[in-house]
């Protein structure tokens, strides 16, 4: 299938694994790529240029096919050499960058320079145009079933992206809530050039995570994700566990009051037991609505082959006999 995104990337399907904290590893990111979709190495998992550096390389041994890094710009007292990991990323031949956060104008002259596409992820369509502005290639538009931070206007896909075909004039993906074949051709039908996952892509053999990880998102249904953190406008989409209803509990009890550090034993620190020594109630960790849709632990290859076959025979067998 050739869209805007297969050939800005140069990839063979529309398919994207985004950035994911403590998942989006080498070996992640290459499977992805080496099945034609374009994998993602999330850079601050890596925290240090010298470790995504190495990480880089990594990824590289493993696949000659085009792969992204993943730069997730948080507020923070003490921020991440993002400098030094912007040049990692050009020193390391990177072709695309996937931004997240904050407004990622500071760094986009370099990346350009260096011949780098940026794709941003961005909840709103007030964000992506904000993108476009500034120069961004593509966005990736992050409805409010996403796993992760789905920011605060609560919009979801069925109507974000065909608000967001209506005002861009760049390329851009569904991200939140896509799961299948059925996502892909839907997303392509409201304005999308291609689709974005995160939490399908935990669910795989590849995913270089703990198998309590995986099954937790196979038993999980579509009404077990909560969100957290709304008082301190960080909303995040979190699998439910005792660590989330504890959480909660002080939300509640705290209200407007609530601070950061009132629930740094649920969120701080918490992805590493989770998501390599399989502790699941360790803390809150991101996971999408989409987890209601996911009852398999495929390879990668398995299932982005799988997709692409069945995106074909929903466009040339269901929908062109209606
Ligand atoms: C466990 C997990 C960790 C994530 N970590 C990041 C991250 O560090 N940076 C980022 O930009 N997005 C992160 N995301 C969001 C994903 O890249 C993607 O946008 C999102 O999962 C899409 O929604 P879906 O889960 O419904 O597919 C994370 C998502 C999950 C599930």
């Amino acid at each position: 299938m050739k869209t805007k995104i297969t050939e800005m990337f140069g990839i063979e399907h529309p398919i994207i694994q985004g950035g994911m904290h403590h998942v989006g590893f080498a070996e992640l990111a290459a499977a992805v790529s080496n099945a034609g979709g374009l994998g993602t190495i999330t850079g601050l998992t890596q925290g240090t240029p010298e470790k995504l550096a190495n990480e880089i390389a990594r990824c590289k041994d493993m696949t000659d096919k085009p792969f992204a890094v993943n730069l997730t710009f948080l507020p923070s007292l003490t921020p991440p050499d993002y400098p030094g990991l912007v040049k990692a990323i050009i020193d390391g031949g990177v072709p695309v960058v996937e931004t997240a956060g904050r407004n990622p104008a500071e760094y986009l002259p370099a990346l350009k320079d260096a011949g780098i596409k940026v794709i941003h992820k961005c909840t709103s369509v007030r964000h992506s145009l904000k993108a476009q502005s500034i120069g961004c290639d593509a966005v990736s538009v992050d409805g409010f079933e996403c796993g992760g931070h789905p920011g605060e206007d609560d919009i979801p896909n069925f109507i974000l992206l065909p608000r967001a075909a209506d005002e861009l004039k760049i390329p851009f993906v569904a991200s939140g809530g896509m799961a299948d074949a059925r996502s892909l051709v839907a997303a392509m039908a409201l304005g999308a050039e291609g689709m974005n996952m995160g939490t399908r892509f935990i669910a795989t053999q590849d995913a270089p995570v703990h198998q309590n990880v995986k099954e937790a998102i196979v038993n999980a249904t579509e009404l077990d994700t909560r969100l957290i953190m709304r008082s301190l406008t960080n909303t995040e989409r979190v699998l439910n566990n005792e660590a989330v209803e504890r959480l909660m509990e002080k939300e509640k009890a705290l209200g407007d009051k609530l601070r950061f550090e009132d629930i740094l034993d649920e969120v701080a620190g918490v992805y590493p037991k989770i998501m390599h020594e399989g502790t699941m109630e360790a803390g809150a960790w991101s996971c999408g609505m989409v987890a209601g849709l996911v009852n398999d632990i495929p390879t990668v290859d398995e299932l982005i082959t799988g997709i692409m076959s069945e995106a074909d025979a929903i466009i040339n067998s269901r929908l062109s006999n209606f």
